[in-house]
């Protein structure tokens, strides 16, 4: 007789961890997977882009030791689970999970995911860390769409406690089940929502940043103000305009575009925004964006 009940979904055991990509946000996923007890391999472009990603998790650490309650032995351990590898071929050859987190660029993702499928096992699920863009698309690339998935962890990635999932077209229960497991056993929270551009949180929140732009470019408030508003006033975090200098207001603007795309004129990046990305005022990561991060010289 067939039996009627549904079959159990298997979790896979997840071990070793990559990522590939350790910028602003490669580099707190990496330490989220390392806090989470897992050997965490890095991949970047240059081995000078991978030495700044390991000091910016350092000096991040030094700064959280002391709510983390970590005593130097313990700081040391973990930073010694983060592996800088020479090449991504290196990095994800005994990966389990692969989480890709390189720009918001479709076609620099799907070129990742190819290389990932190629070197890595055939048992790795593969990640993307998008903002915006589809993990349908990116699953297209490879020959294990089932084992691809969206991870949008939020900045700063160490500290945010939910990640958004969403599944493509032909992501597997198994896939999303153990992505779920694994998320929860580095301490955090998951909401799966669809395939879909900006997914939930993004389609809500990057038109509000975008439109601080456009309310700082017709001289409404100062960005202190405009700021305040959002943090005294509406009770968020941090103000739409420090919270776009933090993203990078490249990716910013990367994420517009995207948006502007799939979802049409409502989400045009501002003017103003497209400017300062043209002159390199890129936020917090080059110095200067809406706001300036120079220290001030001091005259001798
Ligand atoms: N910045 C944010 O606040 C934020 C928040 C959530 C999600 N994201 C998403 O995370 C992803 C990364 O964003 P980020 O802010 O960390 O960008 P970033 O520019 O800080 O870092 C991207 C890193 O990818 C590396 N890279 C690019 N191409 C590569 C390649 N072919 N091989 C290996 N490494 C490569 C770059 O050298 C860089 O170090 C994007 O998809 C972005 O949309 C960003």
């Amino acid at each position: 007789m067939v039996s009627r009940e549904p079959k159990e979904i298997g979790i896979m055991e997840i071990r070793n961890v990559a990522v590939i990509g350790l910028g602003t946000m490669g580099s707190q996923i990496a330490l989220v997977c390392a806090r989470g007890g897992y050997k965490t391999s890095a991949a970047d472009r240059s081995e000078d882009i991978l030495r700044n990603g390991i000091a910016g998790i350092k000096a991040f650490l030094k700064k959280q030791a002391g709510r983390w309650k970590l005593n130097a032995d313990e700081e040391g351990n973990l930073l010694s689970q983060i592996i800088p590898c020479k090449d991504l071929q290196s990095a994800v050859s005994d990966a389990d999970l692969v989480i890709e987190a390189v720009y918001e660029d479709i076609n620099v993702k799907k070129e990742i995911f190819r290389d990932v499928d190629q070197a890595a096992p055939p048992r790795t699920i593969i990640a993307s860390n998008t903002s915006t863009l589809s993990i349908s698309q990116m699953a297209s690339a490879t020959l294990r769409p089932e084992r691809c998935i969206a991870t949008h962890f939020l900045i700063p990635a160490a500290l945010t406690p939910l990640v958004e999932l969403a599944k493509g077209l032909d992501t597997s229960d198994e896939t999303h089940k153990t992505t779920v497991a694994f998320l929860e056993a580095c301490g955090k929270e998951t909401v799966t929502v669809s395939d879909s551009p900006g997914f939930v949180i993004n389609r809500l929140y990057l038109p509000m940043v975008n439109e601080a732009f456009f309310a700082l470019e017709n001289s409404i408030a100062s960005p202190e103000d405009i700021d305040r508003c959002c943090t005294r006033g509406l009770g968020y975090p941090m103000g739409p305009l420090a919270a776009a200098d933090a993203f990078g207001l490249d990716i910013m603007l990367d994420c517009m575009n995207s948006l502007h795309k799939e979802l049409g004129e409502k989400y045009r990046p501002a003017p103003l925004l497209v400017k300062l990305v043209k002159a390199g005022w890129l936020g917090r990561k080059s110095g200067r964006g809406v706001y300036s991060y120079f220290t001030k010289m001091k005259r001798p």
